[in-house]
Parts: structure tokens; C-alpha cells; sequence
């Protein structure tokens, strides 16, 4: 199969303990025996020479669905203990151990959370949508596909924690509309069974309109008997028919997506009517919060869509059915490299929710660009709310994938980072984030220590340098609107997507404080005290709450404008710096990898330029005020 291993291409190492020559097991399950087969595999990979006596590894596979594995030190070796699902996990975490030169050492672990997925955005014709690493590997020509590269995604995940997988976009469209009547039951039994062996669930997006489009009934109202019945009668053949089948994914009232709204109902009412629905199955719903007014008036200066989606999902804190979660991106708006924590993550009392991140690089240099976003994910499990800190309160992780059929699966080598990062991440959100970022590089390109430093450093690095040269202190949206991609400082303003900066000459951002739209006060009144102020709002994040004049005094004395300024043409030098740092790895990473990486620097390079000289010469020729340094701004 053309496809890397990722992090799974084990190197042989010297120190490898004697048990690692054999490895015995009392294993039933498909996912014990997969962990039976992944461990004498790997041991081989890393130099085990196999032996037919002395000292092994023995697995002792226990009944049960549950996730966690042992691992304890008996008279002839080690034994690793678990259900067959634990296995899985402990035989990758033995694996990767022994692949970073560490001993492992007796203890157990299990998930904190009972769900950890990836939702593809995989189209059935093949395509993508925000995909930037090649095309769909589920989907071909309009159906799905359970191909070579299924089991060794399902691996892929596996290895670091994952445990679910939502095939298809949540614009749900075309040939996708047919998964849920049965047209595509064969294929989709038969990729959920390559999945399951890993141990991961498979999930769907359907359209809320189902029962007008596919059932033939004359309307979806969530309340009318007879489309109640219509996703009963579908939920009990499909759940039948596909039994790895997790749940559904909906994006309902959001961006022209069908949903309750048209009927005059609520998003709880919506939500659970599939939750009941799914639930003799064992079923859950992820329902996602992206609800806002996507054609808003630029003219309107009232609305602000920061504040739609907790607008919509607060007042209903408490009516959603117990297998229903709250799907809400990790901020408020969409994506942005800088954003706020979404006061849905850390308001709502009475409701189980799941964060969504975004690995699909959409907005963070759609993987032409390093942007590792480990930290950035971090940030938000770690911060901490008026009902307590967001890892304690979610019930779910899950983030769109970065993945697709390029030999790489990532476009860019380095994104796969942000994979593995996010896999651990969701296994134990306690971890830190940078120890991820150096195993990752150690398993992926071996013990040389001055690759594991270059390549951390870019990795940790990395967001701060885009953060810097694109949309510095949380202002945002100044991309090309309809790729994404590259400058285009007003791109927006005059469009219908809510996401505007104003920016005149004498001042720019939206000013979301009390005396502005009053977003801050979503957080409560400690947070928003602290947000909806000036002069206490954290940095990072001043352009995001406040409309400043461009001669507003930054902590350090600099004006605002002099700090954007300097912010583009230190992030522009720090890319530089970075692709020069990767260019002296020549010689010590596989040719044809330290190309793929080169190639993309060089993208990332002549994008940092232009996202450094139009940002900064556009702000000049708006406020006339040069750069106190005498760099070149173009008029
Ligand atoms: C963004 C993205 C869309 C996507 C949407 C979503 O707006 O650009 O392509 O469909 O998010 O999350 O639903």
C-alpha cells in the first residue's frame, strides 16, 4: 500500500529487554488478537529476534468492553492485562516505549473520556471538504470504500488512543444522503468490522431533512409522529445492519443545513428526537452548536455572531436527552488560529458536551504551513470557567480530521503531529503537550538529537510564527474568503459571514465588551470582568474583545499599530528561520521526507512574505503612520 506508517515505523534498537523475543497470549476477541499481532510485529520491527523459550510477554485478555490495560511484572516477564480493547491500547503504548528507548514499567492506564474521534469531512464523491491532503480514502466515485488504507487507519488511531470515526461531512450531500437507506449497508458494515478490530466505532452525518429527502414524507418536523417513526424504523435497520455504528453527527440550522428551526422547534427537540431513536441501539447524538446567521447585513453593527451559538444553546442547558452531546468548536466563531474558549465549554451545567478541534488546517496554513496546534488544544482542555475547567467537564473529544490519500496522510510531514498530539491529548488531557510534540519527532525520525531539537522547536514554535505574520492579537478572518488562504485584509467586510474587524484609520476590531456587544458577559461575571476590560484582557486576545484606536499603548509601551507591525515582520523572519533550520537537516532525514518538508517551507516562506507586506502596507496606507524601524511598507 502507498502509504506511510507514520509513527509506527519502528527502527531496530539496541536495548531491547529479552521478553521482547516472545510473545505468548490467551487472546478471543478480533482486538486481542490484533494486539497479540501488533506487539510480536513491532518487536520484530525494533530487533526482537524471535525465541521458542526463556522470558515473554504474556496477554491475559478479560472479558468486557472497557478500554484501560494492565501491565504487571511476573516471575517469566511481564504480563499485560486488559479487555480486548485495552490490548489494543497497551500493546501500542509498550510498543512506543520501547520505540523512545524508555523501560516500561509496571502500572494500568485507561481513557479519560469514553469517546475520542476524528469527524472526516469526506465528501462521496471523493472529495474533501477543507481537505488539504489529497482526496477521501472512505469514499470513492460516490460510494464508500473499505480499502487497504481502512485497517491501517484504524491502526493509525489506535495507536494513539482514538476510538471513533465519522466517516462522512457534516454537509451532509449527493450520494452521502443514501448512506442511512440502506443502499450502502454492505459497505459500511464491512469498513465498521476493519474498524472494530481497532477498537474504533464508526459514526455518520446525516441530514436532519432525512425523512422529506429520502423517506418521501412531506415534512421532518421533529414532533410529527410519522417522521418519529421514519428514523425509528431507519435507526433499527441501519444499527442492525452496521453494528460497529456509533451514532450520528448533525449540523442542523447551521450554514443553509436543513433543522428543527423550519418548524418552529427547538435544537433540543431536534436533537432528541434522534437521540430516542438511536437509543435502543446504543446510540448517542453529536449535535453540533455551529448555529448562527450565515447571510447577516455587513451594514447590521448589532449582531455579533460570537455570540450566536451560546445565544441558541444556554437557555436550553438541561432539556437534552442523556445520549445527546453538544458538539462545540473549541471557540466561538470558527477555527481562527487565536480564539477565545467557547463559553459553551465552560457555562453549561446540565449538559454533556464534546469539543471539537480542527486538524484540517484550514485556517492555520492548510497544512502548506507548520502549525502545530498542540498547545493551542492545551489551552483550552486546561482553561478554567465559572463551572470549572474544561477537561473535567466534557464528556467527548473529537476534532476534524487532517488526513487523506497522499502518501503522507497529512500534506504536510509535520502535520501528522497535530494527529498524534491530538490522539494522546484526548487519552490523558493532563499530558503536556511539547513531551507529545518530542516523542512524535523521535518516533517519527529516530534518535538523531539534533533532528529531535530542530524539528520540537519548529513544532512548538510554530504557532506563534503564524499566529504573528497572518492575524496577530486575536483579530482574525483577514484570509481570502472563498480558499481561505493567503492575505486579503478586508476579504470579509463587506460579505455576509459575520466576521468583521472595521478597521477605518483611526481604529479597528469589534468591541465585544459591555459597552459593545456583550459577548464578554457569556462568561460569566469574574471572566468577564476580566475579557470585557482593556486593560486586563489578556494580549493575545485584545483585538478579539476590544475596538482600540491604532495609538493604544500595548503593555510594553508600543502602540497597537507598531505591535502589528512588528508582529509581521518578526513572524515572517521567524518562518524564515525556520525552513533555513529544517534546510540544515539535508543528510540526516530520508531524502524523499526531508523534500516533502522543503518544498512546503518554501510555500510557507513566500505566503509569510505576502501575509507580512499586505497586512502591514494595507494598515499603512489606511492610518499613514510608518514603521518606527524604517522597514519597507509599500503605498
Ligand atoms: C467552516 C468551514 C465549512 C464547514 C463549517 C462547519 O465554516 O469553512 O467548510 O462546513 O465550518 O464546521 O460546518
Amino acid at each position: 500500500m502507498n502509504a506511510s506508517p507514520l509513527w509506527l515505523d519502528f527502527r531496530p534498537r539496541p536495548d531491547l529487554p529479552l521478553w521482547t523475543r516472545r510473545v505468548t497470549g490467551e487472546v478471543t476477541s478480533p482486538q486481542g488478537k490484533a494486539a497479540l499481532r501488533e506487539l510480536r510485529q513491532g518487536f520484530a520491527a525494533l530487533g526482537a529476534e524471535a525465541a521458542g523459550d526463556g522470558p515473554c510477554l504474556r496477554l491475559r485478555e478479560e472479558p468486557g468492553e472497557g478500554e484501560g490495560w494492565r501491565l504487571s511484572a511476573e516471575k517469566d516477564g511481564p504480563v499485560l492485562s486488559g479487555p480486548g480493547r485495552g490490548l489494543v491500547y497497551g500493546a501500542f503504548a509498550l510498543l512506543r516505549k520501547l520505540a523512545l528507548g524508555e523501560a516500561p514499567v509496571p502500572g494500568e492506564e485507561a481513557p479519560r473520556y469514553p469517546l475520542r474521534m476524528l469527524d472526516h469531512w469526506d465528501n462521496a464523491d471523493g472529495s474533501i471538504e477543507r481537505g488539504y491532503a489529497g482526496n477521501s480514502f472512505f469514499f470513492r466515485e460516490g460510494r464508500p470504500v473499505c480499502g487497504g488504507r481502512t485497517r491501517e487507519y484504524a491502526r493509525l488511531l489506535a495507536s494513539v488512543g482514538l476510538n471513533g470515526c465519522c466517516l462522512n461531512n457534516v454537509n451532509v450531500t449527493g450520494e452521502a444522503l443514501y448512506l442511512l437507506t440502506g443502499k450502502y449497508d454492505g459497505e459500511l458494515r464491512a469498513i465498521g468490522e476493519a474498524l472494530a478490530e481497532y477498537g474504533v466505532s464508526l459514526w455518520l452525518s446525516v441530514s436532519f431533512a432525512a425523512p422529506l429527502e429520502q423517506g418521501g414524507l412531506p415534512t421532518a418536523d421533529p414532533l410529527d409522529p410519522a417522521v418519529r417513526r421514519w428514523w425509528r424504523e431507519t435507526c433499527d435497520r441501519l444499527f442492525r445492519a452496521v453494528p460497529d455504528l456509533g451514532g450520528f453527527l448533525v449540523k442542523a440550522d447551521s450554514e443553509g443545513r436543513p433543522g428543527p428551526q423550519s418548524y418552529g422547534r427547538t435544537q433540543a427537540e431536534g436533537a432528541n428526537m434522534l437521540a430516542e431513536a438511536v437509543k435502543p441501539h446504543g446510540g448517542r447524538i453529536l449535535w453540533r452548536c455551529f448555529v448562527y446567521d450565515c447571510t447577516q447585513d455587513w451594514r447590521d453593527l448589532k449582531t455579533d455572531r460570537a455570540r450566536a451559538q451560546y445565544d441558541t444553546f444556554a437557555p436550553l442547558d438541561g432539556q437534552f436527552a442523556d445520549n445527546v452531546l453538544l458538539q462545540a468548536k473549541n471557540g466561538p466563531v470558527d477555527f481562527q488560529v487565536r480564539e477565545p474558549v467557547s463559553p459553551l465549554l465552560v457555562r453549561l451545567e446540565h449538559t454533556k458536551s464534546i469539543v471539537e478541534f480542527q486538524l484540517a488546517q484550514e485556517y492555520t496554513g492548510q497544512q502548506k504551513h507548520v502549525c502545530w496546534l498542540g498547545a493551542a488544544m492545551k489551552e483550552v482542555l486546561d482553561f478554567t470557567g465559572p463551572a470549572g475547567t474544561v477537561k473535567d467537564r466534557l464528556s467527548a473529544v473529537c476534532a476534524v480530521s487532517n488526513t487523506g490519500d497522499d502518501f503522507n496522510w497529512t500534506g504536510h510531514d509535520l502535520a501528522a503531529a497535530n494527529l498524534y498530539t491530538f490522539g494522546r491529548l484526548c487519552w490523558d488531557p493532563d499530558l503536556d503537550a511539547e513531551v507529545t510534540a518530542r516523542e512524535w519527532t523521535r518516533l517519527t525520525y529516530g534518535p538523531d538529537p539534533l533532528v529531535e531539537a530542530t524539528v520540537t522547536d519548529i513544532l512548538l514554535r510554530s504557532r506563534e510564527v503564524y499566529e504573528q505574520y497572518t492575524v496577530p492579537l486575536g483579530i482574525g478572518w483577514m484570509c481570502d474568503p472563498p480558499t481561505h488562504y493567503g492575505p486579503s485584509p478586508e476579504g470579509f467586510e463587506y460579505d455576509r459571514w459575520g466576521t468583521y474587524h472595521r478597521a477605518t484609520c483611526r481604529e479597528i476590531g469589534v468591541e465585544r465588551g459591555p459597552a459593545g456587544t456583550g459577548y464578554s458577559e457569556q462568561y460569566g461575571p469574574a471572566l468577564g470582568a476580566v475579557y470585557g476590560n482593556m486593560d486586563t484582557c489578556p494580549e493575545e486576545l485584545l483585538l478579539f474583545f476590544h475596538r482600540l484606536p491604532y495609538d493604544y499603548r500595548m503593555r510594553d509601551g508600543r502602540t497597537l499599530l507598531q505591535r502589528i507591525y512588528d508582529d509581521h515582520f518578526e513572524g515572517c523572519a521567524a518562518a524564515e528561520a525556520m525552513a533555513k533550520a529544517w534546510d540544515a537537516l539535508e543528510g540526516r532525514v530520508r531524502s524523499d521526507a526531508f523534500r516533502r518538508v522543503q518544498v512546503r517551507f518554501r510555500e510557507q516562506v513566500r505566503s509569510a512574505r505576502e501575509w507580512r507586506d499586505v497586512v502591514n502596507s494595507w494598515l499603512y496606507r489606511l492610518t499613514l503612520i510608518p514603521d518606527e524601524k524604517g522597514r519597507k511598507l509599500y503605498l
